[in-house]
C-alpha cells in the first residue's frame, strides 16, 4: 500500500487521471476499469475526457449504484456518463434497473457480466475507490453484512443508517484488481482515511491478491496523520 499527498483536490485529480490514461496506454489489449461514485472523482473524469487515451479497448464499470433510475440525477452511471463517457470510445456496461426489479436479480446479472468482462481483459486492470466519512467504500459501509460476503462478487445491499438500496462489488471482486486508486479529499475525511490507513475500517480493509493500492489523498484529508 502506498500513500501520496497532494497539495489539493486539483493535483489529486490530475494525478489520478494521469494514471488512469498511462494504464490504458500501456496495456494491449481489453482493458477493465472500475469507476468511484459521488463527488470526489468526478474532477479527474472531466480531465480525462480531454486526454488522449486509447479509449477503444476500454470496458468501464461501477464500484457501486445507487438502486435509482438510470436518469437520476443520484445515479452513479448517469454521472459518469454526463462527464466522460458520453465524450469518448469506451465501453460503459451498467447494471440493470427497473421498478420492479429485484436489486438481488440486478446484482446477480451485473456480476455475470463482469465475470464475463474479467476472463476477457485477463483481469480487473484498475479500480477507482472513493472513502466516506464514516470508512465506507463502494457501498461497503460499516455494519454491512455485505462486509461479511465471501463469494459473490457483487450484491445488493443498502446504507444500514437510512436503507437506502443499493449494489455493490465485494471484497471477492475487489481483491482481483491489479491496481487500485483511492482519492481521498478533504478535512471531513481526515478521520476516516487515518482510521483507514489502520485498517480499521471497509476501505481499509480492501486487500489484494496480487495488486498495488495507493491511496491519493491531498493534505486536507491528510491532516490527523502523524
Ligand atoms: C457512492 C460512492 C461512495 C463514495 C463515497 C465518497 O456511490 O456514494 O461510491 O463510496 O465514493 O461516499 O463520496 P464523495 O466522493 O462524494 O465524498
Amino acid at each position: 500500500m502506498e500513500l501520496l499527498v497532494h497539495d489539493g483536490p486539483g493535483e489529486v485529480a490530475s494525478t489520478v487521471a494521469g494514471i488512469v490514461a498511462a494504464q490504458i496506454e500501456a496495456k494491449a489489449g481489453p482493458f477493465s476499469l472500475s469507476l468511484a461514485g459521488a463527488s470526489t472523482p468526478q474532477p479527474a473524469y472531466g480531465l480525462l475526457r480531454e486526454a488522449e487515451v486509447s479509449w477503444e479497448e476500454v470496458t468501464a464499470w461501477l464500484g457501486d449504484e445507487r438502486w435509482v433510475a438510470p436518469d437520476s440525477d443520484r445515479s452513479n452511471g448517469r454521472m459518469v456518463t454526463d462527464i466522460l463517457f458520453a465524450h469518448v470510445p469506451a465501453r460503459l456496461i451498467r447494471p440493470e434497473w427497473g421498478p420492479d426489479l429485484d436489486p438481488h436479480d440486478s446484482a446477480a446479472r451485473y456480476e455475470a457480466e463482469l465475470d464475463a468482462l474479467e476472463s476477457e481483459s485477463n483481469g480487473h486492470d484498475l479500480v477507482l475507490l472513493g472513502l466516506g466519512d464514516d470508512g465506507h467504500t463502494a457501498s461497503l459501509f460499516p455494519g454491512s453484512s455485505a462486509l461479511a460476503e465471501t463469494e459473490r462478487r457483487y450484491v445488493a445491499t443498502q446504507i444500514p443508517e437510512t436503507g437506502e438500496p443499493r449494489i455493490t462489488a465485494t471484497y471477492p471482486l475487489l481483491r482481483r484488481a491489479r491496481l487500485v486508486l483511492f482519492m481521498v479529499v478533504g478535512q471531513s475525511k481526515a478521520a476516516a482515511l487515518r482510521s483507514s490507513l489502520a485498517g480499521d475500517t471497509p476501505a481499509g480493509r480492501v486487500e489484494l491478491d496480487d495488486g498495488v493500492i495507493e491511496w491519493h489523498v491531498d493534505r486536507a484529508a491528510a491532516s490527523l496523520l502523524s
